[in-house]
This record gives C-alpha cells, sequence and structure tokens, in this order.
C-alpha cells in the first residue's frame, strides 16, 4: 500500500513534470488506484514505480488512463436522459444557437447520446456541442466515434429506456467487432482537452453536463469547478451532474434551482 507521504511525493512529482494536479483528488480513490496500477504493472516498490514515472514521459498516459476513471456508457441513466429529451430541450428549442459542454467527457459516449436527441429534435443543426476532458487518449476515441459492437446491445436497450423509438442500428455502420457512428452526429462536436482543476472557461453555454467526474473530487475542488460552471452558465441555463453528485451543500446553490429529480438545476435569472 503506497503510504501518504509518497502520495504527496508522487503528486509533486506529476504537477512539476506533467502539469497536472492531483492534489485535491478523493484521497482514498487515488489511492486504491495507484496501488493497482503498481500492482498490475508489476514495480517491485514504490521506489521504482515513482522512478519510472519521472523518468519515462510516455508512462504518463498511462497514470492518466488508469488512474481516472473513464468508464462511461450510451445513454447512462435513461430517465436523465428522458427528461433531456422531453423537457430540457424543448426549452432549449427556443434559442438560435444552442451551446453545450459535455466536462469530463471520457470516450464521447454521452455526447453521441446528446447528438442523438438534438437530431431527433431536429435542432442538431443550431447545436455546438464541446466535449472536454483531461485525457487526451480518451479524446482522440471520443473523436472517432468508433465503439465495440458488444457494447451496442446495452447503449440500444438504454436508448429505448430514455424514450427513443427508432431502430439504433441506423445510427452506426456495423463492420466486423466495431461500430462507426454517423459523421452527420459528430459534425457538431467540439473535442479539446481541458483540465477541471487548473483551466478557466472558455464559452457561455445554455447547457453543461458533468456527470460522474467531480465524485472523484474532494469537497474544496467540487466547490471550485461548481464555481467555474455556475460562471460558463448564461442565466437560465442548466447543469447536470451524476446521480451520485449534488451542489445542495455547495458556494453555488443558491443561483440555482432544482429540475426534476434526475439530478439537473437551472440557473436563476438574474
Ligand atoms: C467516469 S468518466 C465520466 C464520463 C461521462 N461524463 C459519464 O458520465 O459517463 C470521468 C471522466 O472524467 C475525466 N476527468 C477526471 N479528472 C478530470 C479533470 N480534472 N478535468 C477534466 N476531466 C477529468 C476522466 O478523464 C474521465 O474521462
Amino acid at each position: 500500500m503506497i503510504r501518504d507521504a509518497e502520495l504527496d511525493l508522487l503528486l509533486n512529482d506529476l504537477l512539476e513534470l506533467y502539469g497536472y494536479d492531483f492534489a485535491e483528488y478523493a484521497r482514498a480513490s487515488l489511492k486504491r488506484r495507484i496501488n493497482r496500477l503498481v500492482s498490475i504493472d508489476r514495480f517491485p516498490s514504490f521506489a521504482e514505480f515513482r522512478y519510472r514515472l519521472r523518468n519515462d514521459a510516455s508512462y504518463f498516459p498511462r497514470f492518466v488512463e488508469e488512474v481516472t476513471v473513464n468508464v462511461t456508457e450510451m445513454f447512462r441513466d435513461p430517465a436523465f436522459f428522458k427528461v433531456l429529451r422531453n423537457e430540457v430541450l424543448k426549452v432549449l428549442a427556443t434559442y438560435p444557437l444552442i451551446r453545450i459542454w459535455h466536462a469530463g467527457c471520457a470516450t464521447g459516449e454521452e455526447v453521441y447520446s446528446m447528438a442523438i436527441l438534438l437530431k431527433e429534435a431536429n435542432l442538431l443543426h443550431k447545436s455546438l456541442l464541446y466535449a472536454t476532458d483531461l485525457n487526451p487518449d480518451a479524446l482522440e476515441r471520443a473523436r472517432k466515434g468508433i465503439y465495440p459492437l458488444a457494447n451496442m446491445k446495452l447503449h440500444s436497450e438504454n436508448y429505448l429506456n430514455s424514450g427513443g423509438t427508432e431502430d439504433f442500428s441506423r445510427y452506426y455502420t456495423a463492420r466486423y467487432d466495431w461500430a462507426t457512428f454517423d459523421k452527420e452526429l459528430s459534425s457538431k462536436m467540439i473535442f479539446a482537452t481541458h483540465n477541471l482543476v487548473s483551466d478557466r472557461s472558455f464559452n457561455e453555454f445554455q447547457l453543461i453536463l458533468c456527470r460522474n467526474v467531480m465524485i472523484y473530487f474532494d469537497k474544496p475542488l467540487q466547490d471550485r469547478v461548481l464555481q467555474l460552471f455556475e460562471q460558463s452558465l448564461e442565466p437560465l441555463g442548466f447543469l447536470c451532474l451524476g446521480s451520485k453528485e449534488n451542489l445542495r451543500f455547495s458556494s453555488v446553490a443558491q443561483h440555482f434551482t432544482v429540475w426534476g429529480k434526475e439530478k439537473i438545476w437551472r440557473k436563476t435569472g438574474s
């Protein structure tokens, strides 16, 4: 087990050498994931692991990949997507241009789900979907929009449970073991690396989704990121968090009202 003092050394190295600051990630889960990596990559000691990270820049992406959880799925929490489809998009439809930010989009399944909703609501042509993550490898996969065919059964069930009525397979072309999503869906997506710990706001949005990302952060960092979202939302914009996340106890709570039961909040008008 990595000790607290060792973790501190490692986190200092990562900040100094690679500019990534993990100091305010929830410590217990960070430790667990680092221990797991040390074990699966068969480092005989913490010192050797640290040496590798310090001296082999090509190992750092593997560290990011293993230590930041990027598990995701299309139409994850279908009831949430149902509210987006039936209620939130109806409000957004009144805007001439809809700007959406998916913060911590991982490999992009959430962004493609949103593009499908927008297409079905005939809103895709006037939407821009900004998809960001700190992990450039995950973003590269998101950009390609090619996913394992084996996952399509789950994605399709989620889609139907979210109120979708089409044949889900119309959105992709199956080839060997892979499903390639239609280019029309990605035509309105803009992918960029963005670190919620250190990077600032880059636009004003009507809708921000940051789901299952802040669960890995300590409370003070969660609070700062929520402030960033509050500043990045237009008045009356929507903020969507993951099923285990909340803004009730944060300093921005007073600027939001709850919108239904699916972890959606609306920024107040003034
Ligand atoms: C579990 S995934 C969530 C994916 C998707 N939002 C969902 O709910 O299915 C968490 C993602 O957050 C990203 N992440 C972690 N720390 C981040 C940070 N500081 N800035 C931006 N993204 C971060 C990870 O790289 C990972 O892709």
